[in-house]
């Protein structure tokens, strides 16, 4: 059977490489589509888990990967494993490093880890958010140390992920998967596997509008959000009401769509992809200005909201210095329990620097882990009146539905609402 027809009638393997937030829907949806799975990642606790039948994302429930583990799905750390898989999907981090620049290390070691075992016929596939260029110009050389030639031996496909976590309308299945292969074998190829997984496939023409298309539009998430952010520490000034604004403007049939503005950005994607297409255009002398400039607003929010909170706090005659002060909502956004690049970090940090003492709120978050950044371990406290009455502020961060922010009003003295959640006119809430 020819790896076109294979890759069309679910006789194939698939590896997914990477079992994180992206990955792991991946091996849910490849799996439903009847293929048989096996998953790698470097991290054997991950494994173990799934292995076991157990879930470590909270949106994907245990009885899903028990249903997995029934047959024909199988986690591993060994990478020689890659040789039994027709398909190899690559879900890897691509993060920042301090410096703001990509941090190629995952998708380097990656290819090191499958190139030994790499054979002819198979399809790789990278699905990280990366620079235009990436799968042609870094991955491919590191995978064809294998001896074997992209294009000759293998296909090569870039498509992008566009996982919402979380999203009850948007899942996997139903967002449309845009497809650049190497030459049009791969992309034949890529495009018929992934029919099977999902509703719509959009195939272009190269890897690079593929990679460049994830950066578009994060990038444009990244400006607008910076838009209204800016917008509203205007406002607030002005003594208008930005969410009332946005309400008022999103009855505009056409030509507006409707961005809200927030603490800061958080995500693995809108506050780190940007800048791996910033850092690429220096190489055309070129400067990402709006990139830029929307980095330095969105970075600026956390200490937005800890300045309205300073100022709420010497209206009343108290000083943040030594206030408790209790932050509702850890994860990046609500009803997740994904904390990477969380503004509610880097407020927590500025509220230490400035003396305050600082516990926190989140239904989804119930122990505070270690970050690469931040050290603060701690424990969810429970949301109670005397908790509430104890602290000098609460500081709400993320609008988890879960949270009765009626009863937060009542009971604490003062409420800087920087996610519009709380209704109705309070004395003790502050807008920030
Ligand atoms: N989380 C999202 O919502 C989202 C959405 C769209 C795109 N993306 C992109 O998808 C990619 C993956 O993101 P994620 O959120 O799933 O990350 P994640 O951190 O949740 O998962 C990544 C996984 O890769 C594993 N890993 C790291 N190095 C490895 C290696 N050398 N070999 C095998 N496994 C390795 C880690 O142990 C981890 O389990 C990133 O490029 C991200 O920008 C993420």
């Amino acid at each position: 059977m020819s790896n076109l027809k294979k890759t069309r009638t679910r006789d194939a393997t698939v590896g997914v490489v990477g079992l994180g937030y992206v990955g792991l829907p991946l091996v849910l949806l490849a799996a439903d589509a009847g293929f048989r799975v096996i998953g790698l990642d470097i991290d054997p606790v991950k494994v173990a888990r799934l292995n076991a039948g157990r879930s470590y994302i909270k949106h994907i429930p245990a009885a899903k990967i028990r249903a997995l583990s029934r047959g024909r799905f199988q986690a591993t750390t060994d990478f020689r494993r890659i040789r039994h898989c027709d398909v190899i999907l690559i879900c890897v981090p691509t993060p920042l490093t301090e410096h703001m620049e990509p941090d190629m290390r995952y998708i380097a070691d990656t290819g090191r880890s499958m190139a030994p075992h790499l054979r002819r016929g198979q399809l790789v596939v990278l699905e990280s958010t990366t620079y235009p260029g990436t799968t042609e110009q870094f991955l491919r050389p590191i995978l064809e140390t294998s001896g074997l030639k992209a294009g000759r031996d293998f296909h090569l496909a870039f498509s992008p992920e566009r996982e919402d976590p979380g999203n009850p309308t948007y899942h996997t299945r139903v967002i449309p998967k845009v497809v650049g292969g190497l030459d049009k074998p791969s992309l034949e190829r890529a495009c018929a596997f992934y029919r099977r997984l999902v509703d719509r496939v959009v195939p272009v023409s190269s890897m690079e509008v593929a990679e460049s298309c994830k950066l578009l539009e994060n990038i444009f998430r990244s400006v607008n959000i910076a838009l209204v952010n800016e917008l509203k520490i205007l406002f607030a000034r002005m003594g208008i009401n930005v969410w009332e604004v946005i309400r008022g403007a999103s009855t505009k049939p056409f030509g507006y769509m409707p961005f809200y503005p927030g603490p800061g950005l958080g995500g693995h994607c809108i506050p780190i992809d940007p800048f791996y297409l910033s850092w690429k255009a220096k190489e055309y002398d070129l400067n990402l200005r709006f990139v830029e400039l929307a980095g330095e607003v969105n970075i600026g929010m956390p200490y937005y909201v800890v300045d309205r909170l300073q100022q709420a706090l010497d209206d009343r005659g108290r000083t943040l210095k030594g206030a408790k002060v209790l932050l509702l909502g850890m994860a990046y956004k609500k009803n997740v329990d994904d904390i990477r690049e969380s503004p509610a970090l880097k407020i927590w940090h500025i509220l230490e620097e400035r003396g305050a003492k600082v516990s926190y709120h989140d239904p989804y978050i119930p122990v505070l882990p270690w970050t690469r950044k931040y050290a603060h371990s701690a424990r969810s406290r429970a949301l109670t009146p005397a908790l509430l009455r104890g602290c000098e502020a609460v500081v709400i961060v993320t609008g988890h539905d879960a949270v009765d922010y009626r009863r937060v009003v009542r009971y604490a003295p003062l409420v800087v609402d920087s996610r519009h959640v709380v209704r109705g006119r309070w004395r003790n809430v502050v807008q920030a």
